[in-house]
């Protein structure tokens, strides 16, 4: 019988190969990748985590990644692995182009605060990002509104173990970033198709949220997120994974 991690490993696989994004069944067939997507455990894909003082000490220091990667897959269809976040670490503002992710949480907690753009057609640029960009080299490029995404956040998300998979569409979520609470936490994530560096298809590209938040900000604010290069304080140590092997079904 397939092992858990299997089941979802086979049904994302099926769904993403074979079932066109956006048809009528497309979102029937996420689902149950999202049911059971919701089932995993740490167990499942044996995994354990644990960072000790000398490790977290470094971490601070910034001779540690912030994040490990434990790779389960990656063809062309999509890419599955599993990604900790250290204590008092986040993997910062990224987006995922043109690309679905399910992302389920096996240790600690995980708070995700998303974004998905907006148009900004008709909207003005706020006068404090225009000073800002004044008084620094990138207005000598002239391009200071392509530089920018314009989006709306959405209500963060505090996720444990006992919450179920969360997923990101190409319109909806896709801009996010994950920041461990109270300790390290882990969590499984499905990327499909996945991050294409290789054609320049699907580059993943990091964001700064330049909207100053007032008291009055609503829901709707827009934000105006600065595209940045990756951040030097991210990156990512690599972990081997000891789970069940995965099959292409
Ligand atoms: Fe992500």
């Amino acid at each position: 019988m397939a092992s858990p991690v299997q089941k979802v490993f086979q049904s994302a696989y099926r769904v993403f190969s074979r079932v066109t994004v956006g048809s009528s069944g497309f979102n029937d067939h996420l689902r149950e990748v999202i049911v059971l997507a919701s089932k995993l455990t740490a167990t499942d894909v044996n995994f354990s985590f644990h960072d000790d003082p000398t490790t977290q000490r470094e971490v601070e220091e910034g001779d540690r990644a912030p994040a490990v990667y434990v790779h389960l897959w990656e063809d062309r269809v999509l890419s599955m692995g599993i990604f900790v976040v250290r204590q008092g670490c986040r993997i910062p503002l990224h987006n995922h182009p043109n690309m679905h992710g399910v992302c389920k949480v096996i240790q600690g907690t995980v708070r995700v605060n998303s974004f998905s753009t907006v148009s900004s057609v008709g909207l003005e640029m706020p006068k404090n990002i225009k000073q800002d960009l004044k008084s620094s080299v990138l207005s000598l490029l002239k391009q200071e509104q392509s530089q920018f995404t314009t989006a709306s956040r959405h209500q963060s998300v505090t996720l444990t173990t006992d919450d179920p998979a969360c997923v990101l569409s190409p319109s909806v979520g896709n801009i996010h970033e994950m920041i461990s609470v109270d300790g390290p936490a882990a969590f499984i994530d499905i990327l499909a198709p996945p991050y294409d560096h290789t054609t320049g298809e699907r580059i993943c590209q990091y964001y700064m949220d330049c909207s100053e938040d007032t008291p009055t900000s609503s829901d709707n604010q827009v934000h105006w997120l600065r595209r940045i290069p990756a951040p030097h304080s991210f990156w990512c140590d690599s972990m081997e994974y000891n789970g069940p092997p995965l099959k292409i079904p």
